[in-house]
């Protein structure tokens, strides 16, 4: 039925774009784009296939992603598994120039030099059952969730161990970033796992505050919080660190503009003993945990905590948080791209196997009130679309912010675990501007700015297109989505996860 229901809307859609209508189910379509391998390509000129590249966007733009889903064989089962590959947009005069590459870490180099996978990842286990697997801690650092510019270097952050850096023209492979010797790994557990101490993809630059803000979560059997305040400019890490009483996964957080962070300690179980004994990948020993309690945790400048309880759920990504000052005391507002439950593991292999997802879940943009006087929360829902890989303008990172854009579901959801459309959310209305690209798959959008108003400015996205199997760069107007350009990729890659706009600094 689901199947039948896809095909009728992916007909529709095609009719829609004016072009030969072929039936492609949108598990199809995600299937499509996430198995094709990239190969890397040489710098070039990106071809405008309709409209124009405005000429105020001048600068870099940088979109890390798994390049590729099958490695010598072993396809993985999971989207975090696939190996690092990095995308550079140089945009001048109205012009795009275009270079890709692998991050040709020294796991990745060893793998290609014996044309066989030779590490456990995160979410798939090697060929070879127990004897491959068991006890087998140092999985692969596939470098390939977020690009970072600290002191010259591009660095290619991965949540599970410290980053790799790359030179940021050329792309070539630097080293190991150890911000100066402290994400080195200290803990017997790091040490076993051998790829230093982890450092999260989502790293945070406030406005006024001249560091970058991080957090890892160190594995053990009392896990460790670890937070980070980078110097961009000479690349030193001062770390403070936390013993968390149970263990928990957290991918994201928010920094307030007075330099407070919030973390969402949400419910979930580890099963490991299968994944220490091989029997499962270590991804598939996270499972929702419905018994234990939301904890918010909020440290202020000095590294002291409170502790707050929160909504059951789960969150991925964070948009932003900022606070507010009332005579009733400090509240912080968060936003949050919030799930019913953490998902399970088996959701991403089903949608790399072309299979339909057994129970899927699509996020809510999700306020949260935390009052830090009366220890309280209180959520709203912000959009009736699901949206995922939000976007703000970053010169509203930490304070008040009215905007959020991101890929984003329509109420009435197509039967998928992804998206196909992108969002402007007005948080001030709970208003919601939606443009559909289906059969567009889309992937993160980064803001530009290109004025004083928030909304001023464009988004930039890679786009596949399943008809053609063409990838694509497409230029929006921030302000009402809007299409300014659209540019053809030289090679269709999977669509990645996170960007950089890092204007001239690279
Ligand atoms: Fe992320």
């Amino acid at each position: 039925m689901r199947d039948a229901v896809a095909a009728s809307l992916s007909d529709i859609a095609y009719c829609m774009h004016e072009k030969k209508p072929r039936v492609m189910t949108p598990s199809e379509v995600f299937n499509a784009m996430s198995r094709r391998g990239a190969q890397g390509a040489a710098p070039q000129h990106l071809s405008v296939i309709s409209g124009a590249v405005p000429l105020e966007l001048s600068g870099t733009l940088f979109r890390v992603g798994p390049g590729r889903l099958r490695n010598y064989g072993l396809d993985y089962d999971h989207l975090f598994d696939g190996d690092g590959f990095v995308q550079r947009f140089s945009f001048s005069q109205g012009t795009v120039r275009f270079r890709s590459a692998y991050v040709e870490t020294p796991q990745f180099t060893r793998e290609k030099r014996h044309e066989r996978p030779m590490y456990r990842s995160f979410g798939t286990n090697l060929p070879g059952g127990l004897l491959r697997n068991a006890f087998r801690f140092n999985l692969k650092n596939a470098a390939n969730t977020t690009p970072l510019m600290v002191n010259g270097d591009l660095l290619v952050l991965w949540e599970g161990g410290a980053p790799h850096r790359i030179n940021p023209q050329s792309l070539a492979y630097r080293g190991h970033w150890t911000g100066g010797g402290p994400l080195r790994s200290r803990t017997a557990v790091e040490r076993i796992m051998g790829n230093g101490r982890p450092f999260s993809a989502h790293p945070k630059r406030i406005p006024g505050i001249p560091e970058i803000f991080n957090f890892g979560l160190s594995p053990g059997l009392r896990q460790r919080l670890l937070l980070y305040r980078v110097n961009p400019d000479t690349g030193a890490v001062q770390v403070s660190e936390t013993v968390l009483p149970r263990l928990t996964f957290m991918h994201d957080f928010a920094v307030t503009s007075s330099g407070r962070r919030v973390f969402f300690d949400v419910g979930v179980a580890f099963h490991l003993l299968p994944a220490f004994a091989g029997l499962i990948p270590p991804a598939a020993s996270i499972r929702e945990d419905s018994n234990a309690q939301t904890i918010i945790r909020v440290f202020d400048n000095a590294d002291q905590q409170q502790i707050i309880p929160g909504p059951s759920g789960y969150v991925f990504h964070i948009p932003n948080g900022y606070e507010e000052e009332s005579e009733a005391g400090a509240t912080v507002i968060v936003d949050t791209c919030w799930l019913q439950r953490f998902p399970e593991t088996d959701d991403f292999h089903a949608m790399l196997n072309n299979r339909f997802p057994r129970n899927p879940l699509l996020p809510t943009l999700t306020r949260h009130r935390i009052d830090l006087t009366n220890n309280l929360v209180s959520s709203d829902e912000l959009s009736e679309y699901s949206l995922e890989l939000p976007a703000i303008n970053p010169a509203f990172q930490g304070r008040r912010h009215r905007y959020i854009w991101g890929i984003a579901e329509p109420p009435t959801r197509r039967p998928a675990a992804t998206m196909f459309g992108i969002a402007k959310v007005d948080t001030d209305v709970a208003h919601t501007t939606y443009r559909d690209y289906y059969p567009f798959i889309l992937g993160e959008p980064v803001f530009v700015s290109s004025g004083n108003a928030e909304d001023e400015g464009y988004l930039l996205l890679l786009a596949f297109d399943p008809q053609d199997s063409q990838g694509l760069l497409l230029i929006l107007r921030a302000e009402n989505l809007e299409e300014a350009a659209r540019l053809e990729l030289p090679e269709a890659t999977p669509l990645g996860f996170h960007g950089l706009w890092a204007g001239d600094e690279a």
